[in-house]
């Protein structure tokens, strides 16, 4: 008799959701975390850092620019940067001890050290090797940074160096115009950091669609961040108490070099699963290092299951606690599903970033006959009340169904407003169903039908 029914390894966003949903199942269930705290890159130095120190640099934001215009005078506040990285930690916390107390709630065993597969239905941890009828590999991913670039975690940081700078830096080379880098470089530029973005691409955040990337990167440079596009990072070098940033511009091969106190390597993550052993297990991979799963987040190993960063799909954590709920229902005998459809990215600059389904440049490949709904901030009452005009919502839906296909919003709220396209993508939903759907005013949400409304006869505010 194994010990448990289920092994999950790593506690980040995929595993300890796995975790409480198996044990919600019925299934005796631990889950294996080697570090300190519970919650994974996402809750100690990812997704939940990262916002405490956007929120708090919004706030000096607000008082630098806005508070006057509404009457608020006085001392705007200045930096106390450990305060900061106190507020900032507290958050962390309470995060990971809520994880904690949902364990304990739920009888999930947290087994505490680095976990190893030494057979199907083993997992040995320290000396003890522990048995499970399944095991679900949940080790996520860590920074995949350029050959030629030494990262100390100092003043060649990655994101987790970049939470805890030892002070504010001067100046700050971001490499790489991808999520991380432009919600962490937004974060040291309203705190007062010169920030370049080198970016090897000719848009910021690929994969968006493109009449957001320009509006975004308009709005960004705006706020004073400076971006080199087409510039191929090959090495940073470090001399009295600088780094020194050599790139190639792509358009002509021509080199040059930056100088900067701090260089944040922000250019992609690879899938972790070092140490546990899958190679001697026969484990398939895919080319780039993800485990291969089946539809069922199977591997090819009998009793062995993978989900999150370290399989196939976007590396968000939301997609991974899916995929965990999901593969816990597989195991308990039910039908786990995932709709890869309808998996809402965001960046959680300011203004905010999201996006659903497809965008105008993939339904163009596929020859798609497709309408468009766009609505302007600026038409929405309660987002001028707040700074907030800038920026549009964009739907887009079939030509001859009217069904919807996808949405991107750059806006107020955007990470909170691109839910009800979720929503309704699951439901199969036409423009027109948003559009006759009634919306609160004055609310940002009203952006949403307006955009809809611009699918059919036309929007009112526009
Ligand atoms: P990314 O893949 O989003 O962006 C990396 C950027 O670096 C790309 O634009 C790429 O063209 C550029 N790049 C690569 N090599 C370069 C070179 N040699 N020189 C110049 N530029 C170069 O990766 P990022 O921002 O590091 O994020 C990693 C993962 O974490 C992503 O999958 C992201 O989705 C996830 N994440 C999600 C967040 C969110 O949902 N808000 C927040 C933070 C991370």
């Amino acid at each position: 008799m194994a010990n448990y029914d289920v092994i999950v390894i790593g506690a980040g966003p995929g595993g300890y959701v796995a975790a409480i949903r198996c044990a919600q199942l019925g299934l005796k269930t631990a889950c294996v975390e080697g570090r300190d705290t519970l919650g994974g890159t996402c809750l100690n130095v990812g997704c939940i850092p990262s916002k405490a120190l956007l929120h708090a640099s919004h706030q000096l934001h607000e008082a630098e620019h806005n508070f006057a215009t509404m009457g608020l005078k006085g001392k705007t506040p200045s930096v106390d940067w450990k305060q900061m990285l106190a507020y900032k930690d507290s958050v962390i916390e309470g995060n990971t001890k809520g994880i904690e107390f949902l364990f304990k709630k739920n009888k999930v065993d947290w087994i505490k050290g680095w976990a190893s597969i030494p057979a199907a239905g083993q997992v040995k941890v320290g000396d003890e090797v522990h048995t499970a009828a399944n095991i679900i590999i949940a080790t996520g991913s860590e920074p995949a940074t350029l050959p030629g670039i030494d990262v100390d975690e100092k003043t060649v940081v990655t994101s987790t160096g970049a939470l805890e700078l030892g002070k504010i830096p001067k100046s700050m080379v971001v490499i790489g115009a991808g999520v991380i880098g432009l919600e962490l470089g937004s974060v040291y530029k309203r705190l007062g950091t010169d920030v370049t973005v080198v970016e090897y691409l000719d848009v910021i955040t690929p994969g968006m669609d493109g009449e957001v990337q320009k509006t975004f990167q308009r709005m960004l440079k705006k706020q004073g961040l400076n971006f080199v596009m087409g510039a191929a990072v090959q090495a940073v070098a470090k001399a009295r108490g600088k780094n020194t940033v050599t790139y190639q511009l792509r358009k002509d091969d021509s080199q040059h070099s930056i100088d900067a106190e701090v260089v944040l390597v922000a250019t992609g993550r690879r899938p972790f699963s070092d140490g546990l052993g899958l190679q001697d297990l026969g484990v398939e991979f895919t080319q780039r290092g993800q485990i291969k799963t089946n539809a069922h987040w199977q591997t090819n190993v009998a009793g062995i299951y993978a989900i999150g960063d370290v399989i196939e799909g976007p590396m968000l954590a939301h997609k991974a606690e899916d995929e965990g709920m999901a593969a816990a229902e597989v195991i308990a005998g039910k039908h786990g599903h995932v709709n890869y459809g309808v998996i809402p990215g965001v960046i959680y600059t300011h203004p905010e970033v999201a996006s659903v389904g497809a965008t105008e440049e993939q339904l163009k490949a596929e020859g798609r006959a497709y309408k468009v709904g766009k609505f302007s901030f600026m038409g929405n009452g309660r987002a001028k009340a707040v700074f907030a005009g800038d920026g549009f919502v964009k739907l887009l839906a079939d030509k001859d169904t009217d069904r919807i296909l996808g949405c991107h919003v750059i806006g107020p709220a955007a990470g909170d407003l691109i839910h009800e396209v979720c929503v309704a993508m699951e439901f199969g939903a036409s423009a027109q169903d948003l559009a006759m759907t009634c919306h609160a005013h004055p609310t940002f949400s009203e952006a949403m039908r307006e955009a809809a409304l611009a699918c059919g006869d036309g929007a009112i505010h526009a």
